[in-house]
């Protein structure tokens, strides 16, 4: 794991094996968040002979984008000058570091600050400026500069993109491999105990913007193979209905998402995807 992101998808390869298609011509992953799914996939930590050479990944969050093209350009310099900053942590260095990389988006300082804020989670107020304060761990786990490196690699023949779904998806072409991951649907209005973790960017991703992603995936589902990630809640079930052509897999998984005890639940998750 390059970044530590809330959403991250690590634990889903596993799962979908038997779903990924056996050869990729191109990959898109238009919600990238932490890549956890992409890179694992990249590296062929997989059963199958599948792997991913090409493709389009994008998110809206800039900082994002911008730390993922320094890695695919640059990873020996990005990882020397991000442990420089590792070196020096504590508590003081981490804000003084936080208010900087506020004003100067310096990927190094972003991972410095994802590796060290609370919970490695992302989270940005109104402005859109970074607002996690600093982590309570004494050991902070870094990735190393092979790691670094093999990122890098996979990223390759990548385009990265800070744009919305929908323009990615735009250029989707017959036999592509979709893979979607957009911010969870709010589960409050099931669980009065648990909220959501959505808070990515300044604007969060809406109930409209969902179904905005429903209309592409059903214009698209005839000649793509599509696997999204969500909720296993009815408000999702009724938008990818099995008389549309999607089915459904339930998976139970424990979330650490708030970092407070009674975020700790188990809870059911979806993943849907299509035949062609
Ligand atoms: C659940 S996370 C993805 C997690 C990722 N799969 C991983 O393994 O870390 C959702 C991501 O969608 C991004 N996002 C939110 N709204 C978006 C939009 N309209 N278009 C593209 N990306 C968006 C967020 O910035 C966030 O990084």
């Amino acid at each position: 794991m390059i970044l530590k992101w809330p959403g991250g998808k690590k634990w889903l390869l596993k799962k979908v094996d038997d779903l990924i298609p056996d050869k990729i011509n191109n990959y898109i992953e238009p919600f990238i968040g932490g890549g956890s799914f992409f890179f694992a996939l990249a590296a062929h930590q997989t059963s199958l002979s599948a792997s991913i050479s090409q493709g389009t990944i994008c998110d809206t969050n800039n900082k994002l984008i911008k730390f993922y093209r320094c890695l695919k350009k640059s990873p020996k310099k990005l990882f020397e000058e991000s442990m420089a900053l590792i070196n020096q942590h504590s508590e003081e260095y981490y804000y003084e570091i936080r208010d900087e990389f506020n004003q100067d988006l310096a990927p190094h300082k972003f991972i410095y600050l994802n590796r060290t804020c609370f919970n490695g989670v992302y989270r940005e107020n109104n402005s859109g400026a970074f607002n996690v304060p600093v982590g309570r761990r004494k050991q902070i786990a870094f990735p190393t500069k092979e790691y670094f490196l093999e990122c890098s690699k996979s990223l390759k023949n990548f385009n990265l993109e800070c744009c919305d779904f929908s323009e990615a998806l735009s250029k989707a072409k017959k036999g592509d491999f979709i893979y979607l991951d957009p911010p969870y649907v709010d589960r409050t209005y099931e669980s009065k105990t648990y909220k959501t973790f959505r808070k990515y960017n300044a604007k969060e991703f809406s109930i409209k913007d969902l179904e905005r992603m429903v209309e592409v995936c059903n214009q698209l589902k005839g000649k793509c193979s599509i696997l999204i990630s969500n909720f296993s809640v009815d408000l999702v079930k009724d938008y990818f209905k099995k008389k549309d052509g999607w089915h459904f897999r339930e998976t139970e998984k424990t979330t650490f998402i708030s970092g407070k005890a009674k975020g700790r639940t188990k809870v059911k998750e979806a993943i849907i995807y299509n035949k062609i």
